[in-house]
């Protein structure tokens, strides 16, 4: 089943596990709108065709959803007597963090083996090095952002663009390299109001005309892009500012190649754990190799922004 928010290649590693289960002669079942749909019994039997054509499909053919049921322990019977109920003995979750949580607890009251694969755009789980769907929307991002930066440029304007990640700088970070902006504001850095306008005049006063400040959604100066341009527009009359706020077509489109493949190695590896007797455990990258990270471990471990990132940044804006 999909978990959470949607993130592209999810579908691949829907593909996978149901293409891994018929290469071992294991019967599979879709579970449709995550752990509500298991709540309700929501379950569809899934063969090696019934995956064809999603490869390259972005959202979840399962379909997702957050369950406030799954959250109690009635709920949590209902979906255990419904797996009971068509057999189920093994369960792969496509999720992130709060997916994740769950399946711990679900496998702590019933002893229901339980495998994750990481899909969220935001990256922020801890025990692999990229989750499903952060490729492609850096890929997004960027190319939105280097549309943008054409208006920039032509009118002589600065942009503040906010990108998804309520708790996480990483597609803020790596979308701004990236695009060459000049300046990032994320979760894990309060860079302050001043040093922001300081860096502004500076590249100002420095030949550039037009600028880019990338702000992730939960940045940790706490303004949303529309108070930070009032207060540029307040401090500094150098510029004409505008603000652009990415949204869910981050989310949307087409998985990269990286993501396809990402999906298809973690699905082959989600299922022969289980068979292998593993359970409690997330599928994860790591030295470009698969890897299992306990659940608990990845639920409270911190995914860590790479800093030698915003050193980058610092250089490259000189
Ligand atoms: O976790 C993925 C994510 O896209 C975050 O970056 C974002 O803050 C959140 O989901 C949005 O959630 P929803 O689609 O429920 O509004």
């Amino acid at each position: 089943m999909t978990s959470g928010g949607d993130a592209p290649g999810m579908n691949a590693a829907i593909r996978s596990v149901v293409r891994t289960c018929a290469y071992y002669n294991i019967e599979c079942v879709g579970i449709y709108r995550g752990y509500q749909g298991m709540i309700e019994g929501d379950f569809k039997p899934m063969d090696a065709r019934s995956v064809k054509g999603i490869i390259n499909k972005g959202g979840t053919m399962l379909k997702s959803a957050r369950s406030t049921e799954f959250r109690t322990k009635e709920g949590r019977q209902k979906a255990y007597d419904s797996l009971k109920e068509e057999n189920v003995d093994g369960l792969v979750v496509v999720g992130g963090d709060g997916s994740f949580t769950g399946a711990l607890i679900f496998n702590q009251e019933f002893g229901f083996p339980v495998m994750g694969i990481p899909g969220t755009i935001d990256n922020d789980i801890y025990g692999t090095t990229a989750t499903l769907g952060y490729d492609t929307a850096l890929n997004t991002v960027v190319d939105v952002i280097d549309k943008i930066r054409d208006t920039a440029s032509s009118h002589n304007r600065l942009f503040f663009i906010e990108v998804m990640g309520r708790d996480a700088g990483h597609i803020a970070l790596n979308t701004g390299v990236g695009a060459g902006a000049e300046e990032i504001l994320i979760p894990e850095e309060d860079l302050g109001l001043e040093r922001l306008t300081e860096s502004l005049r500076r590249s100002k006063r420095s030949g550039k005309s037009s600028s880019i400040v990338v702000v992730a959604e939960g940045d940790k100066i706490g303004k949303s892009v529309f108070e930070l341009k009032d207060y540029v527009d307040e401090h500094m009359h150098d510029y004409e500012v505008r603000v652009s706020v990415l949204g869910h077509m981050q989310r949307g489109g087409s998985p990269s190649c990286f993501d396809r493949v990402l999906a298809s190695r973690m699905g082959v590896k989600a299922v022969e754990s289980l068979l292998d007797g593993k359970t409690n455990f997330m599928v994860g990258l790591v030295n470009d190799k698969m890897n299992l990270t306990p659940l608990d471990q990845a639920i409270k471990g911190q995914s860590k922004i790479n800093t030698e990132l915003l050193r980058v940044s610092d250089i490259m804006t000189t």
